[in-house]
């Protein structure tokens, strides 16, 4: 039994009838005035946000900083210099640095009881399910997870810590507009919901995607560890611009527009209409690569109904790289915002549209409003009661607090949500057909080129327990 096994059955035992405080994995006592102390992985990029978000939580202390390119624990650890030579203190002078996660896990896990993970999305399941094994509360970027299996696994290993608290990194859903959205939806707004249309103008112009492999090798510069950037996923040499962030549209360590930008749109429709794993999946006909995801897509999957669905179930609509909905089709009224709207507006940078049996709902990409339309006219919504919050806080907090249900993305959410968008982005690995998804084995029956990044083989010296 581990210890934070053993302090939830104490917690339980005390309180029979509240909920079980959560302890202080340290002490075993309940949290006081000391501090959550955090392990970092992957410091730069969305990392450096995270990091900076979670520092500035009054009860946290940055302990551990791991990162594959040492310039980013420099910085962070020893100082730096702005432009004119002016020298800038480090932040994190006294954390210990690490560029090998597993090293970080080895020598100092008795030293932190938390983690949050930043890197490349195929490192997030090995990096996060470790950090569970061993009694960790985790915040992890999104997507949760690259593979159907690796999510479906980290949130039953989540489900069954309960003294673990876990966040996926969708920082959007903490917002005021997206809360009330998911209020209306629960309240059947739009009564049962029959189609979803998401759709982003990524990957074109943010980062490449639909090209063939690239020949040859580039030095491996001093400050990176190439090695440990690959981790779980097959060996290749380095080139220059695989990393950092270009590395999400290549089938080997990325999820592609879908995974990537679909988690920040989907969230909310998934975890309130309750969706299940889809039963299909096809993926328009792309330009082939066997080496990045399509430049540009559109992919179907299906799902059985739920409460909250129409009876005969959902199909989900996802379009990318310059592909769109057909607006006028799906019912949303163009021009509708006094004249100055139109389809320009829809589009924006992305977005979702729910078709309900009794209206339409729509998030535009940074939740930054929702709208509904019954009958083709905009309902006033006004979500006065709702307030944004820090997710990263909302996650700090719920550890403090023992309150392992008040995040509102956690792995147990966020897992079956990011099955369906691994199963989406791997559709494109076979695309032009309709792919038949098994819930039990995590695969497709008729695909086993797509099926295997939904359930990847990890190289062998890479064994990381329950996944
Ligand atoms: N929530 C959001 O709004 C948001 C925005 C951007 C990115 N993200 C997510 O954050 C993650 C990182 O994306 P990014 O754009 O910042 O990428 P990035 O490549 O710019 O940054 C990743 C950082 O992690 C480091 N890293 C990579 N592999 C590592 C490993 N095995 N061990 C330790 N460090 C490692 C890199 O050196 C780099 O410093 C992705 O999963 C992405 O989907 C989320």
């Amino acid at each position: 039994m581990n210890i934070s096994r053993r302090s939830f059955v104490a917690a339980s035992l005390a309180a029979p009838f509240a909920f079980p405080s959560l302890l202080n994995i340290r002490t075993g006592r309940p949290w006081k005035n000391e501090k959550i102390r955090i392990a970092k992985v992957g410091c730069g990029g969305m990392g450096s946000s995270d990091l900076s978000e979670v520092a500035k939580h009054k009860s946290v202390e940055i302990v551990a900083l791991c990162d594959i390119d040492r310039r980013q624990l420099d910085v962070l650890r020893l100082g730096s210099k702005d432009k004119d030579g002016k020298v800038i203190a480090p932040l994190f002078a006294s954390a210990v640095a690490f560029a090998d996660w597993r090293e970080m896990y080895a020598k100092m896990s008795d030293k932190f009881d938390a983690v949050v993970v930043s890197t490349a999305d195929h490192m997030h399941a090995p990096i996060a399910m470790e950090a569970l094994n061993r009694g960790k509360h985790v915040y992890c970027q999104k997507p949760l997870a690259q593979g159907a299996y690796e999510n479906r696994r980290l949130a039953a290993v989540a489900a069954s810590k309960p003294s673990l608290v876990t966040q996926m990194g969708t920082q959007r859903i903490a917002t005021k507009w997206r809360r009330y959205g998911g209020k209306l939806l629960r309240d059947g707004a739009i009564g049962p919901v029959k189609e979803i249309y998401a759709w982003t103008n990524r990957p074109a112009g943010w980062w490449p995607q639909g090209n063939p492999r690239p020949e040859g090798s580039d030095p491996i510069p001093e400050w990176l560890s190439w090695d440990l950037f690959l981790g779980v996923a097959p060996v290749r040499p380095f080139k220059d611009g695989y990393t950092p962030f270009n590395w999400r549209g290549t089938i080997d360590w990325g999820t592609g527009a879908f995974g990537d930008m679909g988690c920040h749109m989907l969230d909310v429709p998934f975890y309130e209409l309750q969706l299940g794993r889809p039963l299909t999946a096809y993926c328009t006909p792309v330009k082939p690569s066997t080496d990045q995801f399509p430049e540009s897509e559109s992919v179907v999957l299906t799902y059985a109904a739920t409460p909250k669905t129409s009876k005969s179930g959902l199909t989900l609509k996802w379009f990318d790289g310059g592909q769109f909905p057909d607006f006028k089709a799906i019912g949303l009224p163009t021009g509708w915002e006094g004249g100055k709207g139109g389809e320009d507006v829809v589009k924006g940078d992305g977005g979702v549209i729910l078709v309900g049996e009794q209206g339409i709902m729509w998030f535009p990409i940074d939740s930054a409003w929702a709208r509904i339309f019954v009958d083709g006219k905009a309902v006033e919504l006004k979500p006065e009661d709702l307030k944004s919050s820090n997710h990263w806080h909302d996650w700090i907090d719920a550890c403090l607090a023992g309150k392992k249900d008040a995040c509102a993305s956690p792995f147990e959410k966020a897992g079956p949500m990011c099955e369906s968008l691994s199963i989406g982005a791997m559709s494109s690995l076979d695309p032009g057909k309709t792919l038949q998804y098994d819930e039990a084995s995590c695969t497709f029956t008729n695909s086993p080129v797509a099926s295997a990044m939904l359930k990847r083989t990890y190289p062998s010296g890479w064994k990381v327990e329950n996944l």
